[in-house]
């Protein structure tokens, strides 16, 4: 009989795929998923997503409310099933194995630790079902009960510990059968925000401690921007962009990306070669492909403005300044938060945030005019109507 597939092509072992789709330098991934679909009724869910994921990586979906991150993330773990593509972790294919036959961990927002069960036997849960013997499985409890800072909380029951604590053997619960894969949807959003900051840097830590594949769901920008090695940019069923934190932050490869994360002012605006015209002012931008007069938007994050004292960059000195007056100052702690409008504006408004020492230097209160300076590699171009 010849191994053939329907296509008449060669059948290739998976693990050898893998590795061969992969150039030398980069790992070949753990996890691959491949133009994964899921449709409920007429709905898509997930259009087409395809992502590697790397031994070790720590990856976090992130996305607004909707996006299918969690779809995504149940396809991953067999929960629900995509409707069409394959998943394949550690080179075979998963993608119709039930959860069971599957390696992974996984954690909910609620913590679903078994309220009848102490915390003890919570932990025990999963390793129970391996038969192995009873004095190891204890030694395992108590070696987790400490990994996850709660040494002697053995005898408790959920009820007894905050939410924090459950989280944590939620957590502990998890990796007590040491996965491959540790699956977190939106673990951290049930708790108050000191916990929450908290056990970010315990999980994170954890993680780098146990080198586990971890997939965390999160719609908190800042979560995924502190513990994530890779962001997985998600909106609407599709990706719209993937890469590091810096990357996604610095380089947001769409308008949906600048907007959602960190946050951008944008304006209407011309391209033209190797600058874009706001209003009435041209100003030098990175290289674009945008055709001269297209009309494209133009961003630029309040931090990325640079404050100068009024006139100081007179005489075309330095190009993409422009002269504005403060008309609101906000102080938020760390820094300041300023409206500023001037004449090459029209009536549009620009936000940036100064440094206190800035805002002292420079004297700047209310009514103030001073120039400040959108530096051409931060200016951000992007298609209009997209
Ligand atoms: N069982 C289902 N039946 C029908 N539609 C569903 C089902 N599960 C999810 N959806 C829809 O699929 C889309 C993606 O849902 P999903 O739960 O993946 O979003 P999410 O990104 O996790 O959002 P959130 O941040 O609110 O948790 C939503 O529009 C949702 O209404
Ligand atoms: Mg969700």
């Amino acid at each position: 009989m010849r191994h053939e597939t329907l296509a008449g092509q060669p059948r290739i072992p998976t693990e050898v795929s893998a590795m061969t789709a992969a150039s030398p330098n980069v790992k070949p991934a753990y996890l691959r998923i491949a133009n994964v679909w899921k449709a409920f009724g007429e709905f898509h869910a997930l259009k087409d997503i395809s992502l590697d994921i790397s031994e070790g990586e720590f990856v976090c979906f992130l996305g607004p409310s909707g996006c299918g991150k969690t779809t995504l993330l149940r396809a991953i773990a067999g929960l629900d099933l995509q409707t069409r593509g394959s998943i394949q972790q550690g080179g075979r294919d998963v993608s119709t194995l039930p959860p069971s036959q599957r390696d992974y961990g996984i954690v909910f927002q609620s913590y679903a630790l078994f309220p009848n069960l102490t915390i003890a036997k919570n932990i025990a849960f999963g390793l129970e079902n391996t038969k192995r013997p009873r004095a190891e499985i204890e030694a395992r409890v108590t070696e987790l009960l400490k990994l996850v800072g709660l040494p002697d909380q053995g005898n408790k029951y959920p009820a007894q510990l905050s939410g924090g604590q459950q989280q944590r053997i939620a957590l502990a619960r998890a990796i007590a059968i040491s996965p491959g894969l540790l699956l977190l949807d939106e673990p951290l959003s049930a708790l108050d925000a000191k916990v929450r900051t908290h056990l970010r840097h315990e999980i994170k830590e954890l993680q780098r401690k146990l080198g586990v594949t971890t997939i965390m769901v999160t719609h908190d920008q800042e979560e995924a921007l502190s513990m994530a090695d890779r962001i997985v940019v998600m909106n609407h069923g599709v990706i719209e962009q993937i890469g590091t934190p810096t990357e996604i932050y610095r380089h947001p490869a769409t308008l949906f990306v600048a907007d959602f994360i960190g946050e951008a002012n944008k304006f209407a605006a011309r391209a033209s070669n190797n600058a874009v015209g706001i209003g009435a002012a041209s100003f030098s931008c990175a290289a674009h492909d945008f055709d001269d007069g297209t009309p494209v938007i133009a961003a630029i994050r309040p931090e990325d403005i640079i404050p100068h004292a009024s006139g100081s960059l007179a005489n075309g000195a330095t190009a993409n300044a422009i002269d504005v007056t403060i008309s609101e100052m906000e102080f938020l702690g760390s820094f300041w938060r300023t409206r500023l409008h001037g004449h090459a504006l029209g009536n549009e408004t620009l936000i940036a945030d100064f440094s206190i020492n800035a805002a002292r230097r420079l004297s700047l209160v209310q009514g103030v005019a001073l120039t400040v300076e959108l530096p051409a590699e931060r200016l951000l171009i992007y298609p209009r109507g997209a």
